[in-house]
């Protein structure tokens, strides 16, 4: 028989979209496990907890009653309004359930959100550092990420002034303004958030030039203040993407969802049932007990746990040389400034990998700002785990 073999063209675009690195660190991370190595895993950004007894519980229910039918594109009524209950008595904020839209996980979101709203050659403000797939998001829809170098002074966030500074430029004599922005608080990879003041002073400002402001909340939930406060407290015009994934630790179920404008809904809607059709229906029926007082207590003392430990690494990581120029107020990273250690972050993660089997993420995937001065921690890892992962980069480091 005869195969007959052709080389696909590709969209341009697709040059435009680098590999997710962590994504193959963590593929060689196993593979060194898989020979038997007892490597720590410090580098993916997914918690070691998964869901409560009441989410697997109804996950069994929703099995055995067979309710694995598509949903309606916007999600089941259940979970729409469990949503808009947690927003209300979380975080003070009222969203009508017809503006929560679910979907598969957070990166869905961020998907249709730079869908509905970024044209051809849309230039979208966003941080460098940030989230590596956040420029993917929007090349994929041949936007253009204009990632704003950023660094302690604002403990690597976004600031008004940023947004004053690099919305219009003039190239080749004709003015391009950006269309909108891209912010996540607290953010990846750094854990810091953008105070509420400056959050708000932004917003204010991305309106005021008719543009558009999505802020990714995935890590709200996973803040160390005492009170998180969500931007849809105070506005109504924003687009807001959150997830099951971190604060509910259930990564693999790919659940998440979009906060929308009232007037939004049918253009997010329309875009849904043709890209995704729905969100798994069985995540879905399930994901409803997440909400239930057992299972918030649960994640809410997971919480602590976090904090624990980001307590417990802050000052190890000093004692090892590591600088950290922001402090992380939020989710579970650290990023780490390791001149003092290595002029170059790669080898060093490669090193600490293949010597000491702890795995950390080198700057190189999160932009192109200094990515060789800088490391990220994840330490969403048993605490004694982190305590042996300590222990053994103290001894790589004086060896
Ligand atoms: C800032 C941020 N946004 C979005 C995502 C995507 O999350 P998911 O698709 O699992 O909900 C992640 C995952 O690490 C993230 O860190």
């Amino acid at each position: 028989m005869s195969t007959i073999s052709s080389s696909l063209v590709f969209a341009n675009r697709t040059q435009n979209i680098a590999a997710f690195e962590v994504m193959e660190l963590v593929k060689r991370a196993s593979a060194l496990q898989a020979q038997g190595k007892p490597v720590i895993h410090m580098s993916i950004g997914e918690p070691d907890f998964t869901a409560p007894e009441p989410v697997l519980k109804a996950l069994h229910e929703a099995t055995t009653k067979g309710l694995t039918q598509y949903t309606p594109a916007l999600g089941i009524t259940p979970l729409r309004q469990a949503i808009s209950r947690y927003y209300g008595e979380r975080f003070n904020a009222d969203v009508a359930p017809s503006r929560i839209i679910i979907t598969a996980g957070a990166s869905a979101a961020l998907s249709l959100a730079s869908a509905a709203l970024v044209n051809p050659g849309d230039r979208v403000l966003m941080t460098d550092p940030s989230y590596p797939c956040n420029r993917h998001f929007v090349a994929a829809f041949d936007g253009i990420a204009d990632a704003i170098k950023v660094g302690a002074e604002s403990r690597f966030q976004m600031t008004s002034n940023l947004i004053d500074q690099h919305w219009t430029k003039t190239e080749n004599g004709s003015v391009n303004h950006a269309r909108g922005a891209l912010l996540a608080t607290p953010a990846n990879p750094t854990g810091t958030s953008i105070p509420f003041a400056e959050l708000q002073k932004i917003i204010e400002n991305i309106r005021g030039r008719n543009g558009f402001s999505i802020v990714d909340e995935i890590y709200l939930g996973l803040s160390y203040h005492e009170k998180p406060r969500s931007i849809l407290e105070v506005a109504s015009d924003v687009v807001v993407t959150n997830s099951f994934s971190k604060f509910f630790h259930m990564t693999g179920w790919r659940l998440g969802w979009l906060v929308v404008p009232e007037n939004a809904v049918n253009v997010f809607e329309r875009l849904t049932q043709n890209l995704y059709i729905c969100a798994s229906a069985l995540a879905q029926h399930a994901a409803v007990a997440c909400f239930t007082p057992e299972s918030m207590a649960t994640f809410d003392s997971r919480v602590l746990l976090f904090k624990e430990r980001r307590d417990y690494l802050l000052p190890e990581l000093k004692k090892l040389g590591f600088e950290i120029p922001a402090e992380p107020d939020g989710a579970f990273y650290f990023y780490l400034d390791c001149q003092k250690l290595s002029d170059n972050s790669t080898d060093l993660a490669n090193k600490l990998l293949n010597e000491a089997y702890v795995s950390m993420v080198p700057g190189t995937d999160f932009g192109m700002n200094e990515p060789n001065r800088y490391m990220r921690l994840s330490y969403a890892t048993d605490i004694n785990l982190l305590k042996e992962a300590v222990a053994r980069m103290r001894r790589f480091f004086s060896a």
